[in-house]
């Protein structure tokens, strides 16, 4: 039945879909963690017990005279998704 075909064909390219959007977000913390390794800069945990909210977080991210952080003091979405992935809200 063609009906039967178009659900599962549906089906599949909902998965699809959902895999790719799972690409897509896998952002955040992942893009900090080759460097905040806790040898070159400090670990996630290490930044979570020191920040205790986003707000703390993303601030001292910017405040970082550091010029590894340079690109990334000036992507705030990225920041808040990192943020959001070790923890803090
Ligand atoms: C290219 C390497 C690199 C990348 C990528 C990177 N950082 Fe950093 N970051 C550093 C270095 C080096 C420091 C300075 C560490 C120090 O002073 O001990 C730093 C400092 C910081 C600080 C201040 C820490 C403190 O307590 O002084 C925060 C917060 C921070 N980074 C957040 C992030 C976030 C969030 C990301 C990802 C979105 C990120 N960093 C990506 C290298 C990097």
């Amino acid at each position: 039945m063609i009906f039967k075909k178009m659900i599962s064909v549906f089906i599949i390219i909902c998965f699809i879909t959902l895999f790719f959007c799972d690409l897509t977000t896998a952002g955040g913390w992942d893009q900090c963690k080759g460097c905040h390794n806790g040898n070159l800069a400090p670990d996630a945990k290490e930044l979570s017990n020191k920040y205790d909210t986003a707000d703390k977080f993303v601030a001292a991210a910017k405040r970082s005279e550091n010029s590894l952080m340079a690109s990334i003091k000036r992507n705030e979405k990225l920041l808040r998704e990192a943020a959001k992935d070790i923890g803090l809200k």
